[in-house]
């Protein structure tokens, strides 16, 4: 199978009653471990890359290592997404070099500069069949080189949400209903809370709309454990309860954007190896309990969280 788009995944996804793991990808054992999750589980999968990623790996690379994955995984679609497109230079050049979706992140700038910026992105996408995810309401946390405290954080406002997308012409939408980027998304002793009262009305406006969530990490509490044994120091780091994302999952939410998680389930297997053995120094030894941790990791987000295994 070819790379596809992520139109007939969300299709399927809204009718079925499940969403899409949408996994960041910045080497090659991230992946593997993702894409061999996915195709042992007959899942559909988005492998997404930030500016981050193709500063850190080289455009180039990204591309190609993603199309090994195609290749290694002939039984599952397979989309490649840019994450958090910063502006309409960046969601050109991934369109240009086979991207098949693109994020364009406006959701910093006043509504009618979004619209413009987002709109203007869509038409150059949709001339070569890409499709577009678009951004309203501000998540907290870090993403790239922008930080935004939880002060400067705003849910979105569903009286607005009508207008952006017939405006835009946007593909899907992603929307802050109190999810944030990274490890530490709560304060200790707080209760996580999510906005379903505002995911509700965003579908009632927009019946059978693809709507996105980012920060959907869970910061599983096992590895941050390990980290912390073996030498980590990554205190009060915490997610979004998983029984939360399940039931979003069975909503309008169609993509589940994932890559906290990846990172501390690479790192502790890294750790583990390094701390356990110091006298260890064959990247492959500690890299390969890194790709299995992150391999573990998709496959329980398919089976228990996504709930999009065997709908490939
Ligand atoms: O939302 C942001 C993603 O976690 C990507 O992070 O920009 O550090 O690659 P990054
Ligand atoms: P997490 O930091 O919760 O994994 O969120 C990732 C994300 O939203 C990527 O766009
Ligand atoms: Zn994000």
């Amino acid at each position: 199978m070819a790379l596809v788009t992520t139109a007939e995944m969300f299709r399927k996804a809204y009718e079925g009653g499940y969403a899409v793991g949408a996994f960041n990808v910045n080497n090659m054992e991230i992946v593997q471990g993702i894409t061999e999750a996915a195709q042992e589980l007959r899942s559909p999968v988005i492998l997404q890359v930030s500016k981050g990623a193709r500063n850190y790996a080289n455009p180039t690379y990204l591309r190609k290592m993603v199309e090994a994955a195609v290749i290694e995984c002939p039984d599952i679609p397979i989309a490649l997404h840019l994450d958090h497109g910063p502006d309409f230079e960046t969601c050109k050049s991934c369109i240009d070099n086979g991207f098949t979706s693109v994020m364009i992140d406006a959701s910093s700038k006043p509504f009618e500069e979004n619209i413009e910026i987002t709109r203007k992105v869509v038409e150059y996408a949709h001339k070569y069949g890409v499709v577009v995810e678009a951004e309203l309401g501000a998540l907290a946390g870090v993403e790239d080189d922008v930080k935004v405290d939880a002060e400067h954080s705003a849910y979105t406002r569903p009286e607005e949400v009508e207008e952006f997308v017939k405006g835009t012409g946007c593909d899907s939408l992603a929307i802050a209903i109190g999810t944030s980027h990274g490890a530490f998304k709560f304060k200790p002793g707080t209760k996580p809370q999510l906005r379903f009262d505002i995911l509700e009305e965003v579908t009632r406006i927009l019946p059978g709309f693809p709507i996105v969530l980012h920060g959907a990490s869970s910061v599983p509490q096992d590895f941050v454990k390990v980290i912390n044994e073996k030498g980590g120091n990554l205190a009060d780091a915490i997610g979004i309860p998983e029984d939360m994302l399940r039931q979003a999952a069975k909503s309008a939410v169609c993509k589940i954007n994932i890559d906290s998680d990846l990172r501390l389930a690479f790192t502790a297997g890294v750790r583990t190896v390094l701390a356990d053995d110091p006298a260890v120094f064959d990247p492959r030894a500690y890299l390969k309990p890194g790709r299995a941790n992150i391999k573990a990791l998709v496959s329980h987000k398919i089976i228990d969280v996504l709930g999009s295994d065997g709908k490939a």
